[in-house]
Formats: structure tokens, C-alpha cells, sequence
């Protein structure tokens, strides 16, 4: 009896039910390269209804009055991993993988502040981490099955983020080159560049890329069939599977 009490706690340390153990999905790349937009394209792809893209971006630290001054100047370093509240991230990441629902802050670019208000995320079946600073955390890395580093030519970069900015986080375009040759370019090469090395694919080309968005769904959908049918097996086991469902 004591034998198959310790083969219970031993199996169901290794089980996860199909709803807990989210394919975590890690995305980085230079600000500009098209992250964002190769999230969308593997979802698309996917063609799954239960998939969360979470932007790195919700993670920026609130800033004292201090530095909301120097950011409103452009003279504030969002692009050093210490900008970011990685232990949040992990914890937000770390109650997802646990089948937990979970509150990621909101952010606003145009304020340079965290708001009151949070999104909720129940668990998904696939969450795409989308961020500079993606592969960068150990703790992070440790729980991505997937590792995606978006590669693409520093002035296609400059120039969408310049776009970007200016339409939709409140910028001018003085403001955002000065950033730009201040820190988002030289931390690129100091921080963001280096998780190539972590990297199990590196895709040139973002949403032109269709090989790669392709590989990346099947992969997916190849590990959630294995899922579900671990998850038949249990139900088996528990004598809980009828032969006709
Ligand atoms: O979406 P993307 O990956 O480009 O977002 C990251 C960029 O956002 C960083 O390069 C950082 O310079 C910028 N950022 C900003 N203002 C903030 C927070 C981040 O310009 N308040």
C-alpha cells in the first residue's frame, strides 16, 4: 500500500494537467526589429484561441519625480536591464506556468508610468514574451521552451521605432534620436545583442519569414498534442476515461 502511495506522489509530481504548464514562447531583439509583429504572425500561424502575447514592456519600474523629469527629456536609461522589475515578471510567469490566474501591470509610454489598473491572464495554452530584455533573466530562461532572438538592420530599426514613437507613445523625433544615440544603441550592443547566444533561433527577415513562423507553430502544436494525450493517459489512469468519449 505504502508503495503505490509514493508511485501517486511521484506521478503526480511530474503531472501537469493541459490547462497548467503553458508553452512559454521567449521573443527578444533590438527595440525596432519587429518583435511585436513576428508574436502576431506565429499566433496567426498557431491558429490556436487560447495564446497571450505579454510585452516586457508592462515591467518598467515606476520612477521617482526625478527621473519622470529626465524621461520626459530623453535623458532616462530604459534600456539597461535594470529599468525592468524582473522578480514581477518571474512571478507573473512562474503563477501562469502553475495554472494560476495572475495581474501584469499596465504601463503607459506616453506617461512613463505604471498604472493603477492590471490586465488579468488565466492560463493560456501558449504565452509569447515579447521584449528587449526577453532571454536576459536566468530565472525566465529557465521556464521558456522556446527561444526566439528578431534580427533586422539597425537603420530598419531606427526608423520603425521613430514611426512608432512619434504615432503612439507621445514622442518627438528630436527626443527619440537623442534616446537613441544615448542609450537604446549602445545598450543594444552592451545587453540586448549578447542573448543571441541563448537563442535556439535566430530570424532574419520578422514576419517574411515564414519558414521560420511555420517551424515555431509546429513545434507547438507538436508539444501541446503530447500534452493532451499525457493528459488522456491520466484520465485513464484514474478510471475516468470512457472508450466512447
Ligand atoms: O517595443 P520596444 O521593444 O521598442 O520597447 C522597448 C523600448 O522602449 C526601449 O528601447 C526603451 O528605450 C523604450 N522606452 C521608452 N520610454 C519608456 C519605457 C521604454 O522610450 N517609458
Amino acid at each position: 500500500h505504502e508503495r503505490v502511495g509514493n508511485e501517486d506522489r511521484i506521478h503526480k509530481a511530474h503531472y501537469s494537467p493541459p490547462w497548467a504548464n503553458t508553452s512559454f514562447i521567449g521573443v527578444a531583439g533590438s527595440s525596432g526589429s519587429g518583435k511585436t509583429s513576428l508574436a502576431y504572425a506565429i499566433i496567426r500561424e498557431l491558429n490556436l484561441p487560447w495564446v497571450v502575447i505579454l510585452s516586457m514592456d508592462s515591467y518598467y519600474k515606476r520612477l521617482n519625480p526625478e527621473e519622470v523629469k529626465a524621461a520626459f527629456a530623453n535623458k532616462h536609461d530604459f534600456d539597461a536591464p535594470e529599468a525592468l522589475d524582473f522578480d514581477c515578471l518571474v512571478q507573473n510567469l512562474r503563477d501562469i506556468k502553475t495554472g494560476q490566474k495572475t495581474e501584469v501591470p499596465v504601463y503607459s509610454f506616453e506617461k512613463h508610468a505604471r498604472l493603477e489598473r492590471t490586465t488579468t491572464i488565466y492560463s493560456p495554452h501558449v504565452l509569447i514574451l515579447e521584449g528587449i530584455f526577453a532571454l536576459h533573466d536566468e530565472r525566465v530562461l529557465d521556464m521558456l521552451d522556446m527561444k526566439i532572438f528578431a534580427e533586422a538592420d539597425a537603420d530598419l530599426c531606427l526608423s520603425r521605432r521613430l514611426v512608432r514613437d512619434v504615432r503612439e507613445r507621445g514622442r518627438d523625433i528630436e527626443g527619440c534620436i537623442k534616446q537613441w544615440f544615448a542609450f537604446v544603441k549602445p545598450n543594444f550592443h552592451k545587453y540586448v545583442e549578447p542573448q543571441r547566444n541563448v537563442a535556439d533561433i535566430i530570424v532574419p527577415r520578422g514576419i517574411e519569414n515564414k519558414v521560420a513562423i511555420s517551424m515555431v507553430s509546429d513545434r507547438v502544436h507538436k508539444t501541446l498534442t503530447q500534452k493532451s494525450r499525457m493528459h488522456q493517459l491520466e484520465l485513464k489512469r484514474l478510471g475516468k476515461y470512457s472508450e466512447d468519449a
